[in-house]
């Protein structure tokens, strides 16, 4: 019996895992330089974390996720996104008692029931990152340009940043009412959920992937259209210092979120060489009234999570770098296989990445196989060599060699002027 992975959810391994790891690492160095510190959050939380902040009514609460009931009889959920599980917790270890702004990021999986398809999967990666307690712009513009120096670090372009405003609960109704006009003599020709979301939670309507329904929304009020003084002067003074940042962008009133939670600032990254739905390959927004929500203090809150597939089908070309062993130790007989594998234990211990052979295989077939795990370089202990206790030492890529002692600090310095 074979088994296989469950449809939308796959391994990640080599040689992509070597992309994975180098997109991790870039992100890590620059969280840090922007003062971010890692949280790791839970995968499974109680559903009620999810329906509250993410919305009744949208298409992850309704459809997308995976609930269950354990064993308690609690109803479970694995975890669509990260930003409600980070509150939960933010709220819940009392963090807001640290001076603010405090700055998180997360990686991790994240679980939507979704059709699963090219950039699109069950499973899916985000890395994640959150501010509380900073209402100015600047806040805004300084995490959308971490984000854009993130993606600019692993070595992305053709990218295209897309910002709005979603207003606030001063405006929202106001706006609400304008949707709400304009579409309620054609709302018979919207979808069923479209129809049913209409009274609850028209602002719904506009996140419709359904295309008869995105034809009749055309032309409908845009949000930003409808914003009050305070909401205005936010998305104004974003814009400046995003400008003053060096980040390009757009303005794009038709953006919207499937997330409820968001106010004010919303954006999106999208790829312009990959197109359709799934060309978003990190989003985010501010969210002022979730840390109330949730029982914490009245604290605003920002955030974005890139998608990290999306983001690693548009980083695997770049994908030059090839990781192999620092080297290969050959050796010929027991006792020069003794002395191969006490090297390699000594090596490792200085951070070097060593591989020997384990069984008796030909010097033919152990040079095939450092060839083939992209080693670095190779040494060869035979007879003469153990007794000489000397041996050559030589780059693969170079061919360049020299005559080394068989002690671990001698190969470790020669490997350095010779692979880097
Ligand atoms: P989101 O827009 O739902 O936002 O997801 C963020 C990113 O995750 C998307 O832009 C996309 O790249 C990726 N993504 C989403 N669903 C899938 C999927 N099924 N397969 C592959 N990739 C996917 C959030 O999750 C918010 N929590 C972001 C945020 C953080 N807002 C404030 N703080």
């Amino acid at each position: 019996m074979k088994y296989k992975s469950l449809k939308g959810v796959h391994d990640i391994y080599p040689p992509d895992i070597f992309i994975w790891q180098r997109i991790e690492n870039i992100s890590r160095d620059i969280f840090r330089n922007y003062g971010y510190r890692e949280i790791r959050l839970p995968i499974i939380e109680s559903t009620e974390i999810f329906t509250r902040s993410i919305g009744e009514t949208t298409d992850i609460v309704e459809k997308e996720m995976y609930t269950f009931t354990d064993k308690g009889g609690r109803s479970v959920t694995l975890r669509p996104e990260g930003t409600a599980s980070f509150i939960r917790s933010y709220v819940e270890h009392y963090l807001y008692n640290e001076p603010s702004p405090q700055k998180f990021y997360y990686m991790g999986p994240m679980f939507r029931y979704e059709r699963p398809q090219s950039g699109r999967q069950r499973q899916f990666y985000q890395i994640g990152a959150e501010v509380i307690g900073a209402e100015s712009a600047m806040m805004d513009a300084e995490v959308i340009s971490m984000l854009s120096l993130i993606l600019e670090r692993i070595g992305l372009d053709n990218l295209s940043f897309e910002i709005t405003s979603i207003g606030c609960p001063d405006c929202r109704p106001a706006y609400t009412a304008a949707l709400k006009d304009y579409i309620r003599e054609k709302i018979e020709s919207f979808c069923d959920d479209c129809r049913r979301r209409f009274d609850i939670n028209p602002l719904r309507l506009l996140d419709c992937k359904v295309p008869s329904c995105i034809k009749e929304r055309e032309g409908s009020p845009a949000v930003i259209e409808h914003l009050c003084g305070g909401c205005g002067e936010h998305l104004e003074s974003l814009k400046h210092h995003l400008r003053i940042l060096g980040v390009s962008f757009v303005i794009n009133p038709a953006l919207v979120r499937g997330l409820d939670y968001y106010t004010k600032t919303a954006f999106e990254v999208k790829s312009m060489s990959s197109s359709g739905s799934q060309n978003a390959v990190a989003a985010g927004g501010r969210y002022d009234r979730m840390v109330k929500e949730f029982g914490g203090p009245d604290l605003p809150g920002i955030g974005f999570a890139i998608g990290m597939e999306r983001i690693i089908q548009l980083a695997r070309s770049l994908n030059d770098e090839f990781e192999g062993p620092d080297i290969f130790i050959c050796s010929l007989g027991d006792d020069e296989s003794a002395k191969a594998l006490g090297l390699a234990n000594r090596l490792r211990q200085k951070g070097v990445w060593a591989e020997v052979s384990h069984d008796k295989a030909s010097l033919r077939s152990q040079m095939n196989r450092a060839n083939r795990i992209g080693a670095k370089s190779v040494i060869v202990i035979g007879e003469n060599e153990l007794k000489c206790n000397t041996a050559k030492l030589k780059a693969m890529k170079s061919g360049e060699s020299s005559d080394v002692s068989l002690s671990a600090d001698d190969i470790a310095t020669a490997l350095n002027k010779l692979v880097g």
